[in-house]
């Protein structure tokens, strides 16, 4: 059966610039976090670093002709705040901003929307020396180095995005520790959380003193938690787990409340005034979407919160994570009842790694990735007929990339890398997401 889409339906392709970028150390960029974790010995797989990467910043104008031939109508990307501003505040780096002010003319000659996301997790070093998202004034420079982008930008883009999944920016930085800053503290995972928080709305109050008629959004992130057992144990570490990577974001953004599992933590923290700043009118409701997980107590770990592997014989990708659309239907579903009703949702990263390779036809075959894109978004349409109003998706990733603590281990891209030669190669999933791009019937399964 084959099925259309409906008359608009926005496809977008999604990257982010330490991923991407390289140019680590050129025309003036300052350091960021992950510049600094990712040289440090142990922190990421191989001792892979973001020095390099894609080198997108030389190769930019390859990588817009293949979003050109690709079809799509979005083209998602992240600015570097310490490309921008080394010091994360102060003098602005003129060669920085000039390559994001070439990036989005380009884009848009390529007939393509930039949608520009302020924080895709390279908070300056300088910044972090001075506490990072524990320490309250980071949300002032934040909203400075947005108003910064967005008077240079913002006649020319219009979609705008403050964060990409701030639950990853505070847990995994400031809990988890495998992200950097590489902090593992309770308490600082509780400063983590309102410092973003109160950046935002910061950030969202500045875009709109900036400009008139922007569309402005947050990228969360979503995945089903259920317990491993109806033991209270797991049922209460899953329940945090949610609070913490699903719902500490969106609920005070959108709600204006932090979610029960936490509350406690986080009210000390909330000085007056603190929800008038965070939660601002969102013109979108966007999120990020992987998979579902397992959640079980394990008394070893810092929140007492541990993730059941995906059992043998369930299908998933190289990551471990379960390939499952009907969860994605349901999210999308749930999002929708608790958060965002009439607004326009986007899904603004969803993917899979797979081992690819490039065989000696010089093809990049890998089904398995276009299957998992024909179920997830099967389960796109399906939200569609259940009345969710799903404006676009946009996958993850145009290219291979840095894909953090794995480093090169692990390749999302739609478009394969070699690194030794940075050759790009579409591989098959590339022709099978144009032509959904260009108006294709969804084949479904
Ligand atoms: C998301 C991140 C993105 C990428 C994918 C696989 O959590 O936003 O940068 O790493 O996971």
């Amino acid at each position: 059966m084959a099925e259309n889409f409906p008359e608009g339906f926005l496809w977008g392709a999604s990257t982010a610039s330490y991923q991407i970028e390289g140019a680590a150390r050129e025309d003036g960029r300052g350091p960021s976090i992950w510049d600094v974790f990712s040289h440090t010995p142990g922190k990421v797989l191989n001792g892979d670093t973001g020095d390099v990467a894609c080198d997108h910043y030389h190769r930019w104008r390859e990588d817009v002709a293949l979003l050109r031939e690709l079809g799509v109508g979005a083209y998602r990307f992240s600015t570097s705040w310490s490309r921008i501003l080394p010091e994360g505040r102060g003098t602005v780096n003129e060669k920085g901003i000039e390559f994001y002010d070439r990036l989005v003319d380009a884009v848009l000659d390529a007939g393509i929307q930039p949608w520009l996301c302020l924080y895709h997790w390279d908070l300056p070093q300088a910044l972090e020396d001075k506490g990072g998202w524990q320490n309250r004034d980071v949300a002032r420079w934040y909203a400075d180095y947005v108003g910064v982008v967005a008077r240079r930008l913002g006649d020319r883009v219009k979609h705008w995005a403050t964060f990409n999944e701030p639950n990853n920016v505070a847990y995994r930085g400031y809990g988890e520790g495998d992200h950097a800053p590489g902090i593992k503290s309770r308490d600082a995972v509780w400063r983590a959380i309102h410092t973003v928080n109160l950046a935002h709305g910061l950030g969202m109050k500045t875009l709109r003193e900036e400009r008139a008629g922007l569309t402005l959004g947050n990228i969360y992130n979503f995945g089903p938690r259920e317990p491993a057992s109806d033991r209270e144990r797991d049922n209460e570490a899953c329940a945090l787990m949610d609070a913490l990577m699903n719902k500490a974001f969106p609920d005070a953004q959108i709600l204006g409340t932090y979610p029960e599992p936490i509350a406690a933590d986080m009210a000390p923290l909330i000085e007056e005034g603190d929800w008038q700043i965070i939660k601002q009118k969102l013109d979108y409701f966007a999120f990020n979407h992987y998979s579902r997980s397992r959640v079980r107590w394990d008394k070893d770990h810092l929140f007492h919160m541990g993730r059941v592997p995906t059992p043998a014989g369930t299908p998933m990708t190289e990551m471990g994570w379960e390939i499952a659309p009907d969860a994605f239907r349901q999210v999308m579903i749930e999002c929708q009842a608790r958060y965002s009703g009439t607004l326009p949702m986007y899904i603004l990263e969803n993917g899979a790694a797979f081992r690819d390779a490039v065989d000696n036809e010089g093809r990049v075959r890998y089904p398995q990735r276009i299957e998992f894109l024909r179920g997830y978004l099967g389960a796109v349409l399906d939200a569609i007929a259940a009345g969710v109003p799903v404006k676009g998706y946009f996958v993850w990733s145009l290219l291979d990339n840095f894909e953090w603590a794995l480093g090169y281990d692990k390749r999302f891209g739609i478009v394969y890398v070699d690194y030794a030669t940075q050759k790009r190669v579409p591989k098959d999933s590339y022709y099978f997401y144009r032509e959904l791009a260009q108006g294709g019937a969804l084949e479904r399964r």
